[in-house]
């Protein structure tokens, strides 16, 4: 299990996530605003887009092609932090990452 924290501007919400579980899922599963995750985890969609800021950046999976390709359609302005929560998997190293739901996700 790993300790992910997820900050809005009015609230903050750790949630555990099993290993192999996305950081999307796991929010959408836990009923967390603002993650929409409308095409499921595909990378298709930018509607779980997030800031990482806080934590073990170097444990984060490289930016894959697809996913670079939707970070630059993101309804926030993208940021040197933006990723696609889809496409961050848990893992044990990831434990204590701390990401900002973006403020537009539609
Ligand atoms: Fe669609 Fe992440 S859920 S891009």
């Amino acid at each position: 299990m790993s300790k992910v924290t997820y900050l809005t501007e009015v609230a903050h919400t750790v949630i555990d996530i099993e290993p192999g579980t996305s950081l999307m899922a796991a929010a959408v599963a836990n009923a967390i605003d603002g993650i929409f995750g409308e095409c499921g985890g595909n990378a298709m969609c930018a509607t779980c887009h997030v800031f990482v800021e806080e934590g073990p950046f170097t444990a984060l999976p490289p930016i894959s092609d697809a996913e670079e390709e939707m970070l630059d359609c993101t309804a926030a302005p993208r940021r040197p932090n933006s990723r696609l929560s889809c496409q961050i998997p848990a893992t044990s190293e990831l434990d204590g990452l701390v990401v900002r739901i973006a403020e537009e996700q539609l």
